[in-house]
């Protein structure tokens, strides 16, 4: 209703006295509608089904106008309409303004001693969930108030938060990205006993425990009054025994001591601290106030709490500012081409596990980061990384024993005769290094690679890469580049009906060397996924890859294997995508998901090979295979191995893709969902006979599950498959949602098929 009102309102300003009846006009529209429906039921004596499709959407509307107070209502709507939510309020802070008020907390005079803490999502001072851990939360909180040199510390007034995890956080539906994080008073951490005394005069409105985890303990409200009557503040997080002697109704001067700071856990179960918050209505609460909001309706709760600076008075930032709109500005520092995803961009400042979340603290499940493959900022990788680098980094060219535990854990992970590792710094970096190597041992200069195949952003990896040089804005492969029929079975020449589809499109790799050759290209190597990724998530038909390495190594070629997207588990019955197909390359190349967003690439290759491409030559990267690089390599690997994250992604990604595929049962525009373990793609078509590829759906799809909290990205050479490659922790809960999410938008209006 609110969109509906700042829509109209943004055409057709509204009065305040027109803004102040649409709800009650509203109510009354939906009470004539389930009145006539039910008046006309009664008439004809029998359900009328087209009365009832009607009817029933204005029940649920009732009901869910139901849960929330009249005022909070009248609020959402008065601030669409761009006025206060709480009229009272603007009277209130212009007078609050101007009282003398005594101080609520014993405040140090000097601002060395005060030390605003950053409690917002981005936050350094909170790791990860830690929050949900008291102590360590606490521990955090006052060793950073220590080591600022402050007694105090405070906690902003409008901040998002992220830490708001309990159930009583979860807020109205409406937005499944939301919780309400978004804090409507100010905190002043202190030792628990610390005084607590009254701003103003007025009496004791309620004294309450509010006991449940994360709830505000012992809160006392205290009623004062304004020049517009009746206002309230809120005192949380007290010492029990501290209010015990309280009497509703009392009066209470001002500067008298109405209670203490509560310790953990008769607080709430939060270290110790009072907040602070006024309010202009009591919105029917009793004994409490929501002191967090849903970011939606920031506005609206910042006009029934307003800022409660005006009675602290602290001598500090105290208010957390709207976040900065960071469009414009990137698009005035990049190029146009360093594009943003969705139609709405994201500003993430925060992940955990497969969860990121934005500024606001909406949370988004993460489907498209295989990088973070153990995680987003997983603990183990996370302290690997800052213990080394508070120690030591530097190049290779010292002993030094974290590169070598790394590439011995590395290497044992290959089947024989991948035995040597180069370490450098991204999955482009390894593909070049690998072409070179190539070239080196074979003597060749010319590459086969695939149709859609992507494997780079250096000018030797574009020209490799058909994606990007077939592409928009791409010139063509060179010379010494030829490339192969993607093996896609779906839509490609050899459908799933030709059984001998596998050998069929690998004579084609047969018939690329074969023109590299009679044009005076010399083979170095055949370069290729063992499911391509970019190409859409396809899955080459059994013997594809075994028939091409054959191909390409009678032809003095050598074949690369690009893990870049695919490799360390994510297959799930493999480690490696190549030995899903049943082959050995010559050489791997690794990046991605190997550092879980540590910049790390690494090529893994024989023997022989790494020894042709010692030729004299110094092979050197400045930050490959540095001792951070290789502690937070290893401490990946852990993560793979104790969670066994291979064999999860089995299961889950098994359950995940058979679950899909009931879609395409329910939902004509799905044509094929393919892929293995958490590496899943669904084509999405117009007709599902022909095949009509369909970007228009595929991108509705990617921001619609955006608009609702699940990050999808769409690929492939027509752009129409939506990919699925969340980090490896992804559990059967994240699956369903996923597929409970795709079923809702595949019903809507802008994903049904054009035909
Ligand atoms: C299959 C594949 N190979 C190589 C690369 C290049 O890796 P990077 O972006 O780390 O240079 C990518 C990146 O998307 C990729 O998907």
């Amino acid at each position: 209703m609110a969109a509906i009102v700042r829509g109209f309102h943004d055409r057709t300003p509204l009065s305040e006295d027109e803004a102040d009846v649409i709800y009650s006009l509203a109510r009354a529209r939906l009470g004539a509608s389930v009145s006539i429906s039910g008046w006309k039921r009664h008439q004809s004596g029998e359900v009328d089904d087209y009365a009832l499709i009607s009817e029933r959407p204005a029940w649920d509307m009732i009901r869910k106008l139901d849960q929330i107070p009249v005022r909070v209502a009248e609020g959402v709507i008065r601030d669409a309409a761009g006025l206060s939510a709480s009229p009272k309020t603007p009277v209130l802070v212009s007078w609050l303004g101007d009282q003398k008020v005594e101080p609520v907390m014993d405040i140090p005079e000097s601002t060395d001693e005060i030390t605003v803490l950053d409690l917002s999502l981005s936050s350094p001072l909170l790791n990860g969930r830690d929050s949900e851990d008291t102590e360590t939360f606490t521990r955090s909180i006052f060793r950073h108030m220590e080591d600022q040199g402050a007694r105090i510390g405070i906690g902003r007034y409008l901040e998002p938060r992220a830490f708001y995890l309990t159930e009583i956080f979860k807020g109205r539906e409406g937005d499944p990205r939301e919780r309400r994080t978004v804090h409507t008073g100010i905190d002043i951490f202190d030792q628990a006993g610390a005084e607590v005394r009254a701003p103003l005069s007025g009496r004791v409105h309620s004294v309450a425990d509010n006991g449940g985890s994360l709830d505000y303990g012992p809160t006392v409200i205290l009623e004062h009054i304004g020049p517009a009557g009746p206002f309230w503040t809120l005192y949380g997080h007290l010492e029990a025994e501290s209010v015990a002697g309280l009497k509703v109704g009392g009066d209470v001067p001002a500067g008298d001591v109405i209670a203490r700071i509560g310790s953990h856990p008769e607080n709430g179960e939060w270290p110790p601290h009072l907040h602070f918050q006024i309010l202009t209505d009591l919105l029917d609460f009793e004994g409490e106030f929501p002191g967090v909001a849903l970011p939606r309706e920031r506005s609206v709760w910042a006009s029934f709490s307003p800022d409660p600076n005006l009675l602290l008075r602290l001598p500090c930032e105290t208010t957390f500012e709207e976040p900065e709109e960071l469009s414009a500005r990137r698009a005035e520092l990049f190029g146009s081409n360093l594009s943003l995803s969705y139609d709405r961009p994201l500003h993430i400042v925060r992940g955990v596990g497969t969860y990121l979340y934005d500024v606001m603290g909406r949370t988004y499940l993460d489907c498209v980061n295989n990088v973070a493959h153990v995680g987003h900022e997983r603990r183990e990788v996370v302290e690997a990384g800052q213990l080394q680098m508070g120690v030591l980094n530097t190049n290779t060219r010292y002993l030094h024993r974290n590169i070598l535990d790394y590439a011995h854990r590395l290497a044992a992970l290959f089947p024989d005769p991948l035995s040597v590792c180069f370490f450098v710094n991204s999955g482009s970096e390894a593909n070049e290094l690998a072409l070179r190597m190539a070239r080196a041992h074979t003597g060749g200069y010319g590459v086969v690679s695939l149709e859609g195949g992507y494997h780079g952003h250096s000018q030797n990896l574009i020209d490799v890469s058909h994606y990007k040089h077939a592409g928009s804005g791409g010139a063509g492969a060179p010379e010494w580049v030829r490339t192969a029929p993607i093996p896609d079975d779906y839509r490609g020449v050899y459908g799933r009906e030709v059984m001998d589809r596998g050998t069929r499109y690998a004579m084609h790799v047969g018939e690329a060397f074969g023109s590299l050759s009679s044009n005076g290209h010399e083979p170095a190597a055949f370069i290729a996924e063992s499911i391509l990724s970019c190409g859409g998530q396809i899955e080459p038909p059994a013997g594809y890859l075994e028939e091409a390495y054959r191909i390409a190594r009678s032809r003095g070629a050598i074949c690369i294997a690009d893990e870049v997207q695919i490799g360390f588990g994510r297959l799930g019955s493999h480690m490696w995508g190549f030995e899903t197909a049943n082959v050995v390359p010559d050489i791997v190349t690794l990046g991605k998901p190997i550092g879980n967003g540590h910049p790390i690439g690494a090529v893994v290759t024989t023997l022989e090979i790494a020894e042709s491409f010692a030729n004299g030559m110094e092979f050197f990267s400045t930050f490959g295979g540095n001792p951070v690089s290789a502690a937070i390599g290893l401490a990946v690997l852990d993560v793979i191995e104790g969670d066994k994250l291979q064999e999860h992604a089995a299961v889950v990604g098994g359950t995940l893709k058979a679950n899909l595929a009931s879609l395409a049962m329910r939902h004509e525009s799905v044509g094929d969902v393919r892929g293995r373990g958490l590496f899943l793609g669904i084509e999405f078509v117009e007709d599902r006979m022909a095949k009509t590829p369909s970007a228009r759906i595929a991108e509705y799809v990617a921001n619609r599950a955006a608009e609702l909290g699940v990050l999808l990205s769409t690929d492939g050479p027509d752009h129409n498959v939506i990919k699925i490659k969340p980090p490896m922790t992804f559990d059967q809960r994240d699956a369903e949602r996923v597929v409970a999410t795709l079923d809702r938008i595949l019903t809507e209006d802008g994903a049904r098929p054009n035909t």
